[in-house]
């Protein structure tokens, strides 16, 4: 089966107000009614999400997250658990993004996570990327190292739940991304390393993403060269506009 593309955004720390929220929410649903086969996802902060209707029927538009406790329920103060944001119809959550990771999230929080999430049928999208390239390759084996400690607690049967989202620190908050044959070559990589866990048929049907200074006009060519299922955006995701089309260029890729 052919996967569908996806696009998901990461609303981050932003905007500063529930208000602003309501407006770049409603002006995004208002437009992507119109994307035909991909998948949209937007993760606002969770704070907003009771108050922007995060409760969505359709079948491509969906809620995210952008964080949630590794444990799943307790005296864990400013902590938000998997069951709270699935009552609130989050359909995705993301771990492991590498602003999380450099505030000290680890590899064995993320593993907990995905379990969490997993158990209330919410789809983590698991962030893997390295911080700098090495002429040695090393940068190959910190992604292996981040993708085989966070999945261990994942069994075949629901690999293919989880959407694995490459962002080289290098390029996030950046000008610009990275080339598409970097994207591509890792892209190759990270499927080596679910095959070697999961199988290749396996391997072949996880939805793999790449993040880093995405924009409308670099969308294409990233994912056409990187060969990658679609993207994960941050800062041009706070524009209706610019995340619309970006949705579209993935909805011409399909
Ligand atoms: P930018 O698209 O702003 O570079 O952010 C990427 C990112 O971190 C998405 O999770």
């Amino acid at each position: 089966m052919k996967k569908r593309k996806m696009v998901i955004g990461n609303w981050k720390m932003s905007p500063d107000t529930l208000k602003e929220a309501q407006v770049l929410n409603d002006s995004i649903k208002r437009k992507i009614g119109s994307i035909k086969k991909t998948i949209a996802v937007i993760c606002p902060p969770s704070i907003f999400f009771s108050t922007l209707k995060t409760r969505s029927s359709s079948k491509k538009f969906f809620y995210g997250v952008q964080n949630v406790a590794k444990e799943r329920g307790g005296a864990y103060t400013g902590e938000v658990s998997a069951s709270m944001i699935k009552s609130l119809g989050a359909a995705f959550a993301i771990v492991g993004h590498s602003e999380r990771r450099a505030m000290g999230e680890t590899d064995e929080d993320v593993c907990k996570k995905i379990q969490a999430l997993l158990a209330e049928k919410i789809r983590p999208v698991l962030c893997v990327g390295e911080s700098a390239m090495d002429e040695n390759a090393n940068y190959l084996s910190f992604i292996k190292n981040q993708l085989t400690k966070g999945l261990s607690g994942v069994v075949a049967a629901n690999i293919t739940e989880v959407v694995i989202a490459y962002e080289p620190l290098s390029a996030i908050g950046a000008k610009n991304p990275i080339t598409s044959h970097e994207i591509h070559q890792r892209n190759i990589f990270i499927k080596k390393v679910l095959a070697d866990l999961y199988g290749k048929a396996k391997a072949f049907d996880v939805t793999i993403l790449y993040g880093g200074s995405v924009n409308p006009d670099n969308a294409r060519e990233l994912v056409e060269g990187g060969e990658v299922d679609g993207l994960l955006v941050g800062r041009a995701s706070l524009n209706a506009d610019d995340f619309f089309r970006i949705a579209k260029v993935m909805d011409s890729l399909s």
